[in-house]
């Protein structure tokens, strides 16, 4: 029998309804060539619905994800020059969806293709690891908390023992799916924390060393956060699976994007035990917005991150392979911004070709 999908589609803004038309053009020819009936319905959010209605995303539409749909592929929101009297952006959906969600491991494949002309001079297969960003708290459960008056303002970092465990049990959980590190071939997670400085982050450390004992075919593996950031530019390959706070993981994925082609070359996944959605690593980029040179391979890279969430293995390792392909075949080539030479809709024709 063939299987069904009702998959939510939340364009955004900026660039993300050009990514998400490419990634559905993508999407609708792996359906087609492996026969899976996919049924997509847009729903509104980011910073054009708070502007219209006042709601980043719009009253009820957090029910309707979670109970009508099998999962949900989101493009970038937000844009900054929407913001709230407190000064943070109003059309942000991070808070929302992760914490409504309960989304709490941000999955964050690093991984350097073929054909691609990087800033950092690997070979394909040097860089590839998984950033496992803890995604419901740490700096960013100060969302919409934060104090501030006229001479001070302050945000708190909090972790508790139950958001340590269930997302470095994922990332160990992960690293078992993987092959090990480029490097070594060793299947390794390496806990990133400023635990130096920090009680909040020895905490987190503290539960790493003691979930660990629990995966004795995996590496345990430490790193100071500043010194992690050296080691993903100068020697990535060492790195299987990373694990680290809501606030690092945010900055360090975008860096490990800067070495594998830039931001447009990453996907995500936000997955939680009875939810999850996917979407870019990046932001709207309001820059190259209605332009036609958005990189669309972060959007198709999570629409295949999607397709394995939903146990379709064959479809979504097809979507990677295609795109794969059309870069080891040069047919789409990265201008020094990260940009398609050709155009947004170009690259999603060389991938969709390959499908
Ligand atoms: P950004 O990621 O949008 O852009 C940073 C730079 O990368 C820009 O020069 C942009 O042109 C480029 N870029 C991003 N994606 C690209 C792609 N697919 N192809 C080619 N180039 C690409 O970050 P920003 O400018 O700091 O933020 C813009 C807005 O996005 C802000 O409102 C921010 O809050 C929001 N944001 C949203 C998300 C999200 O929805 N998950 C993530 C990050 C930022
Ligand atoms: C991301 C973004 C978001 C985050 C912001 C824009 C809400 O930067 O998904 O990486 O870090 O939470
Ligand atoms: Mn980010």
């Amino acid at each position: 029998m063939q299987s069904s999908y009702r998959i939510a589609l939340i364009p955004g803004d900026g660039i993300g309804p050009e990514l998400i038309d490419s990634a559905v053009t993508v999407l609708s020819a792996a359906a087609r060539a492996h026969d899976l009936n996919v049924r997509t319905d847009r729903e509104p959010g980011g910073a054009g619905s708070y502007l219209e209605i006042g709601h980043a995303l719009p009253p009820g539409t957090l029910d309707r994800l979670r109970t009508e749909y099998d999962a949900v592929l989101k493009g970038p929101v937000g844009l900054p020059g929407v913001r709230h009297q407190d000064g943070t952006e109003a059309g942000l959906l991070g808070g929302v969806l992760r914490g409504g969600l309960d989304t709490f491991a941000n999955v964050r494949p690093i991984r350097l293709l073929p054909g691609v002309d990087a800033a950092v001079r690997f070979s394909p297969g040097e860089i590839d690891y998984v950033i496992v960003r803890e995604n419901t708290e740490g700096l960013y459960l100060s969302r919409g908390a934060g104090v501030a008056n006229r001479w001070a303002a302050s945000d708190q970092l909090m972790v508790t023992r139950e958001g340590c465990e269930r997302v470095i049990r994922f990332a160990f959980e992960t690293a078992r799916t993987r092959g090990g590190a480029p490097a070594d071939g060793v299947r390794r997670v390496t806990c990133v924390d400023k635990s130096n400085v920090l009680r909040s982050f020895a905490f987190f450390r503290g539960v790493f060393d003691e979930i660990a004992t629990e995966y004795p075919d995996v590496a345990a593996d430490h790193r100071y956060s500043d010194a992690a950031a050296h080691d993903l530019v100068a020697a990535p390959g060492g790195f299987d699976v990373l694990v680290t706070e809501n606030f690092l993981g945010d900055l360090l994925s975008d860096l490990g994007a800067g070495t594998v082609g830039g931001l447009g070359m990453c996907g995500s996944a936000n997955i939680g035990a009875d939810a999850a959605y996917f979407e870019p690593i990046h932001g709207s980029a309001p820059d190259i917005a209605g332009q036609d040179r958005a990189n669309p391979t972060s959007q198709i890279l999570a629409a295949a991150m999607l397709l394995d969430h939903l146990g379709e293995l064959g479809a979504g390792n097809a979507v990677r392979d295609a795109v794969h392909a059309a870069y080891a075949a040069g047919v789409i080539r990265l201008n020094p911004a990260g940009q398609p030479e050709a155009g947004t809709a170009a690259a999603t024709r060389a991938i969709t070709a390959h499908l």
